[in-house]
Formats: structure tokens, sequence, C-alpha cells
């Protein structure tokens, strides 16, 4: 098992990651600070995996959610549904959460955890690629609104990551690739090394290799943990990790939650930041190329659904958390491994790109 650690002073928290770690009832039970205890998970994991957890609990007051799956119900409502548990169960402010999910029941526990009597203890056990190497990390949570993804939110973090790498045999494939998404994201914004191991390795990783994985999910939570322990509150360097996420966003509230996965419309995004990079100036190419290879390869989409007009895909990308006083700004690549900060882009501009793309 390697261990990682988010280093933020009292609130400073481990990532473990390895196989086999979900069996291991110390180092869950460590984090609990006291009886009582809420698992939130939902309806296709809790079959698989939620049992594994539960057996190290016993003696502590246990209660479970189980919300539907999936990220249109990624609301208030949802979070509410937590509410009601833990109020009709009593718990008070020493309850713990620990959220077994991907980045979906992720974002809402900690949500909810940070919102329960203004704070209780969260853990974090992520099942997908994705969660594991992002969403986990960093203390994002939140929900959805109709008019936009990841709208309502709270800095909250975890007080442990527990990243169990063998909980990813029972994910699709589509589920795969979609973490790979950001899994690139990390070689795109700061280690070129990264992406070029990417570009080597891509196929073991899609075949799962644990080795392969394992390195994969240390290196981006590695990653992760840097960028947020440099800027916690998403002041500077943190945006950087939203490379892509600003046309991503976009396609996942203009086609309804759930038509693409969030690493899907991540991916597309990122193809077209680097298009636009390219018009900035700033990739070449081949540069360009080399991005949208890797994602191909990765069994990722690549490009813009048709549905969105350029007018609408602009209109949605006004309502952004990077944006200022109503200017759209998005992350570029400067080169590959190598991003810029949040930058104006002009309307001409983005109209170029989602026109052109790939021209
Ligand atoms: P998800 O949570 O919807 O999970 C994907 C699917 O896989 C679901 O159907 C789920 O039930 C299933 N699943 C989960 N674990 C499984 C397992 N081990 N075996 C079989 N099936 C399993 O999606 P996701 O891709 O994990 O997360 C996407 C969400 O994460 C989005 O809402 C996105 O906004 C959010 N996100 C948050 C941050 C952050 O920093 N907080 C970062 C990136 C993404
Ligand atoms: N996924 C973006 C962030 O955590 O900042």
């Amino acid at each position: 098992m390697k261990t990682l650690t988010v280093v933020l002073g009292e609130r400073s928290y481990p990532i473990y990651i390895g196989e086999n770690l979900l069996s291991e009832a110390d180092l869950l039970t460590r984090h609990i600070k006291s009886k009582q205890v809420v698992v939130v998970t939902n309806e296709n994991i809790a079959p698989l995996y939620l049992q594994n957890v539960l057996t190290h609990l016993d003696g502590y007051q246990i209660e479970s959610v189980i919300l539907p799956d999936g990220e249109q119900f990624k609301t208030l409502n949802s979070v509410n549904v937590i509410f009601d548990k833990l109020l009709a169960s009593k718990f008070s402010r020493n309850a713990t959460l620990i959220a077994l999910g991907g980045g979906v029941i992720g974002d809402m526990g900690g949500f909810a955890s940070a919102c329960y009597q203004r704070g209780i203890t969260f853990i974090q056990i992520p099942t997908t690629l994705l969660a594991q190497v992002d969403s986990s990390v960093g203390g994002k949570t939140g929900v959805n609104h109709s008019l936009g993804k990841n709208m309502i939110g709270a800095f909250y973090q975890p007080q442990a990551v527990i990243a169990d790498v063998d909980v990813l045999d029972t994910l699709d494939n589509r589920q795969f690739a979609a973490g790979l998404a950001e899994v690139i994201k990390y070689g795109l914004i700061r280690n070129l090394e990264f992406f070029v191991w990417l570009e080597e390795n891509i196929d073991i990783l899609l075949a799962r290799d644990k080795i392969a994985l394992t390195y994969a999910i240390e290196q981006s939570c590695q990653m992760k943990a840097e960028v947020v322990a440099e800027d916690e509150h998403e002041g500077g360097v943190r945006a950087t990790l939203n490379l892509g996420h600003t046309f991503g966003h976009a396609i996942e509230t203009g086609m309804g939650y759930g038509t693409f996965l969030h690493g899907e419309a991540v991916a597309i995004g990122t193809c077209l930041a680097a298009d636009l990079s390219k018009r900035k100036g700033f990739l070449n190419t081949n540069d360009v190329a080399r991005i949208i290879t890797l994602f191909e390869r990765a069994n990722l989409p690549v490009k813009s659904p048709t549905e969105l007009t350029s007018e609408r895909f602009i209109d949605l990308m006004t309502v952004d958390k990077k944006n200022v006083d109503g200017e759209i700004r998005v992350i570029l690549l400067e080169a590959i491994g190598k991003a810029t900060l949040p930058m104006a882009v002009d309307n001409l501009s983005l109209t170029e790109t989602l026109q052109n793309y790939g021209r």
C-alpha cells in the first residue's frame, strides 16, 4: 500500500492507495471518531461493496443511505435524503459519514458532511477510476443545478481517502475510460514525462494491468495533492485542474446530465481547449494531434455533439465558476505538460474553435 498526504496543516489527511484495502478494518476505523456512522452509496454499488464496509463496523450505530444511481440524481433532493436519515437517526456533530462510490456519491456525501450541523467527519471510499484519481481528493463537494453543473457546493476536506484498486475490476469499460480522461489531464497540465508514459502505456492501462494502474493513480493523486496543498480554494494554480472542464460542463448541462459521462465531456472539452490553444499560438498542429490521438486510444470521444450549436455552447459556457464579471475564462495549454491560468477568451475565437475544430 502507498500512502500519500494532502498537506493542509491541521486538516492534512492521508490517501491510501493499493490492492485489497477494503478488507483492512483499521484503515477505516482509525478515522472514525464516534459510534455513529452513516454510509452513503447508491443502488448499483451497494450490492457490490456495502457489506465489505459494514463488516468492519460491528458495534457501531450504523445507518446506510442508498441513493438512486446517476449524475441526474446529483441534486439537493438527494442530499436532503441524507439529512433526513441523519436527523431521523438523531446523529450528532461527532458522527462520521462514509461516501462509498464514484464522484457523484463522493460530491454529495461531502456536501452533506459539510452542511450537517456545520460539519461532521467525512471519509471517502472512491470506487471509480475517476473518483480515485480526482474527485475524492481535494475537498470540492456539491451538487448540480438545472442551469449549471456543480454550481451549489462547499470546500470540505475528508479525513481520509481509501482507494482500493481492486474495486475497479467491476467498473464497465465506458466508465473506466472516463476516468482515464482525468488521468491524461494531469500529464497535460503539469507533467510531460507522465504524458509520454501514458502514450507508451495506454494499452496496458486499458487492459487494467494492476501495476500500471496503481502507478497512474499514485501519480495522479500526487499531482492533485500538490496542487490542493498549494491552492486549496482555487485562487490560482488549482484552476488548471479544470482544463477542458468549461467546455465539458457546457456539454454535460446542454445535453442533459448523464448523456455524456463527466470524463467523456472532459475529453471532448480538452480537445477543444487544445484547438483553442493552437489558435492562440501556444500549441502546434503536432501537439494537438498527439492529444487527440491519446484520448482516442483511450476510447474517449473527441468531437463535440452536433446538437449543440456554437451560440448555445457559448451561452452555456457563461455559467462557470472561473468566469469573472460574466467574461468566459478557460484554461489553455502553453505546451504539453504546462497549463495556463484561466484566460479570458473572446466569442470570435471560441466560435472559430467550436465551428472549425480539427481543421
Ligand atoms: P459516478 O459517480 O456516476 O460513477 C459512475 C458509474 O459507475 C455509476 O453508475 C456508478 O454506480 C458506477 N460504479 C461506481 N463504482 C463502481 C464499481 N466499483 N463497479 C461498478 N460500477 C461502479 O461517476 P464518476 O465518473 O465517478 O464521477 C463523476 C462525478 O464526479 C461528476 O459529477 C463530476 O462533476 C464529479 N467530479 C468531482 C470532482 C471534485 O473535485 N469533487 C472532480 C472530478 C469530477
Ligand atoms: N477537479 C477539479 C478540482 O478538484 O479542483
